[in-house]
């Protein structure tokens, strides 16, 4: 049984059917003629940490689909008060058919799904996010068509984000520049592992040049707060702004996959600029979920 921890679980060949399938069920939904491929198949969906875009996609996908979601916050169920994670997916699995977990250890995760009978979704750790990856990769298609031989720019925090546009350099056969201040690398094992198609450049007008799309973030991830005033000190010459978009090539896309502090990693107006893609990005996470979904509770 497949999961879906990191988007090297599953081969670049159904990253592309997964995508493929979003756009189709995008044009459904948007026709009316979406049907019902999930009837009465159960989303269970445990938060540990806040989320917006996320929750409405996995739930608003799940009903569109025929089925139903569970909302599981950790702080109303025993997983709270200290059940084990173990104990928490033999259970929770042996009563839904799929479920997707947003927590801060990865370990955790990869624990939840050893001890789960049904796919387990990665909704964002502190290491990883591709389900954020799938809609960015839909979204770019939309726009420009394929990605392979592009050149990335990741402007900001190596964090979950970054890491996941690490995974997706080597799946989809782009290089991928990243821009971030001396300490706030990803991890160095990933770094040495994809050495031949990822490169730090600290001037981030130097790592734009070349790019097709140029990507940020928060500079203070979920469970970092108390960094906050420190990393906006660090990050300030890390800002997206019209200005850096100039240097990078003159049909370059610019993604965040939200919330995005205006004025802080990116500037004031960037996301309504004219290479934004923000919100077609956010949109996307609905209908590639979708097809994550309908492929793990499918699979054979
Ligand atoms: N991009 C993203 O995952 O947003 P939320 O934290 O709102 O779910
Ligand atoms: N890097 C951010 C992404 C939020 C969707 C965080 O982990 O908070």
């Amino acid at each position: 049984m497949k999961h879906f921890l990191q988007l090297s679980d599953l081969t670049t060949d159904e990253l592309n059917s997964i995508i493929d399938r979003g756009i189709e069920l995008k044009a459904q939904h948007k026709a009316g003629t979406s049907k019902k491929t999930l009837k009465r198949k159960v989303l269970g969906m445990i938060f540990e940490k806040s989320s917006t875009r996320t929750r409405v996609s996995f739930e608003a996908g799940m009903a569109q689909l025929g089925g139903h979601a569970i909302f599981l916050s950790s702080n109303d169920t025993q997983m709270g008060r200290g059940e084990p994670v173990e104990d928490t997916a033999r259970v929770i699995s042996s009563m839904v058919d799929i479920i997707m977990v947003r927590t801060f250890n990865h370990a955790m995760l990869e624990a939840f799904a050893r001890n789960s009978s049904v796919p387990v979704i990665n909704a964002l750790t502190d290491d990883f996010h591709p389900c954020q990856l799938l809609a960015d990769m839909q979204t770019f298609r939309e726009h420009r068509g394929s990605i392979q031989g592009k050149t990335v720019t990741w402007v900001g925090d190596g964090n979950n984000m970054c890491q996941s546009y690490i995974n997706a350099a080597r799946i989809w056969d782009f290089h991928l520049k990243i821009a971030c201040p001396e300490g706030y690398e990803p991890t160095r094992s990933m770094l040495l592992e994809n050495s031949d198609r990822v490169d730090i450049v600290r001037d981030p007008i130097e790592a734009v040049k070349g790019a097709s799309l140029v990507v940020t973030d928060t500079w203070a991830s979920m469970g970092q707060e108390e960094e906050k005033r420190k990393r906006q000190q660090i990050f300030a010459s890390y800002k997206v702004t019209e200005e850096l978009m100039t240097f990078a090539n003159d049909d370059a896309l610019f993604m965040h996959c939200l919330p995005a502090y205006r004025g802080m990693e990116i500037s004031e107006t960037m996301l309504d600029a004219k290479s934004s893609v923000v919100w077609d990005e956010a949109e996307n996470r609905l209908h590639s979920q979708k097809a994550l979904m309908e492929y793990l509770v499918n699979q054979a």
